[in-house]
């Protein structure tokens, strides 16, 4: 993948791999019913997870067999909506391997979606919800070369965008060149190359990020991060990536369930009830009324949750109320130390 340098690129500014690049890459998504909105994957490629009302919403019995069908459920949901973002990773179970399913039995969509999945979180809990340990972090090249191999055995040439997971500022990622020598080999075979991020520190590493260069040019193209009405730490580094030519892409704008319901007299639940909308609705349209919001991702764990969650682009907040509701933020350490706390199940 060549891109002319530009004059802009002095140092310390920050720049992206191409401008604004998988929604203008990849016309499939700007051309899309719902070209903002995209399907995350980490709720339903495994039977154990942090969101909150998983006993409710999922099958009781959640065998491989039941979790591929849910999974096939929302995915049909989201694509007949509008949706073409698909967002996978390793250390989601069998996400790669169920959309890689869905793919094959929907034909008519394989060649309109675009698939990003991520590296560097491993999958250790052996399809059990119980498990003490779910998921190991490591972002050596050693875990890259493996994991891109298992990414490819299942997306094979259908992988559009290969994210590091969960990088913070302590990763050895943004300091390994030979890592960064592999993602830039990568990207010359035509696969975007993004990062996402985690933690209360998502602002710097985003900025650490985007200053990486491989022969003096930038290696990513897009970025992922946790952006919501409880946490919105991240918003003005995610706007000079924007800026700067990346994808934007949002994730947890539901802040894992915990701004589905809401009290009728709180904030969210008036904005929603002056607005017509549900709180979920309204809590992920309050994110895409961000300019640099380029694709927000819905976790939804049900085709209901997706039919809710997408409402959010036809749901218009006035200045007033994007007031109300962003008073809801509250300090990012906070917000991360109870994510921490939040059971697996
Ligand atoms: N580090 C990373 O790179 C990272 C981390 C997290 C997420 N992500 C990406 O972002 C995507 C979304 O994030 P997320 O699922 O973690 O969090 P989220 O979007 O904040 O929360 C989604 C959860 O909210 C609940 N929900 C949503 N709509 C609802 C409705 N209408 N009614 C009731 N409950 C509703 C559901 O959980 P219940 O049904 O369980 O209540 C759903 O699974 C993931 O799938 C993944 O692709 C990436």
């Amino acid at each position: 993948m060549v891109i002319a340098p530009t004059s802009a690129w002095g140092p310390g500014s920050t720049y992206c791999a191409g401008s604004t690049v998988l929604t203008m890459s990849f016309a499939r998504i700007a051309n899309a019913p719902a070209p903002r909105l995209g399907l995350g994957l980490a709720a339903v490629g495994r039977p154990g997870y942090i969101n909150l009302g998983r006993a409710a919403d999922l099958p009781a019995d959640r065998t491989v067999d039941a979790m591929r069908e849910r999974a096939y459920e929302v995915l049909d949901a989201a694509y007949g909506l509008g949706v073409r973002y698909l967002d996978a990773a390793r250390s989601y179970g069998r996400a790669e391997e169920f959309l890689a399913g869905w793919l094959q039995r929907r034909p008519d969509a394989a060649d309109q979606v675009v698939i990003g999945s991520k590296w560097g979180y491993t999958y250790v809990a052996d399809w059990r919800a119980d498990a003490e340990v779910h998921e190991v972090k490591d972002h050596s090249t050693a875990t890259y070369d493996r994991q891109i191999g298992e990414t490819r055995a299942l997306l094979g040439e259908r992988l559009d965008l290969y994210q590091i997971h969960s990088l913070t500022p302590e990763s050895p990622a943004l300091t390994d060149r030979a890592l960064h020598d592999r993602l830039a080999d990568l990207a010359a075979d035509g696969v975007k190359i993004g990062f996402s991020t985690s933690g209360p520190a998502q602002a710097d590493t985003i900025r650490a990020a985007l200053a990486i260069t491989v022969e003096g040019l930038p290696l990513f193209s897009s970025v992922q991060s946790t952006y919501n009405l409880l946490e919105p730490s991240a918003g003005p580094a995610l706007a000079e990536a924007h800026d700067a030519g990346c994808t934007v892409i949002v994730k947890e704008g539901m802040a894992n369930g915990r701004l589905a319901h809401a009290e009728p007299g709180s904030v969210l639940g008036r904005v929603a009830a002056e607005t017509g909308a549900t709180p979920d609705a309204v809590a992920l349209a309050a994110v895409l009324h961000r300019p640099w919001a380029d694709i927000v991702l819905s976790g939804a764990a049900t085709a209901a949750q997706v039919a809710g969650n997408l409402a959010a682009a036809t749901v218009r907040l006035d200045p007033d109320q994007l007031a109300r509701l962003t008073g809801l933020a509250g300090p990012a350490a906070a917000y991360w130390s109870n994510r921490a706390a939040l059971p697996w199940s």
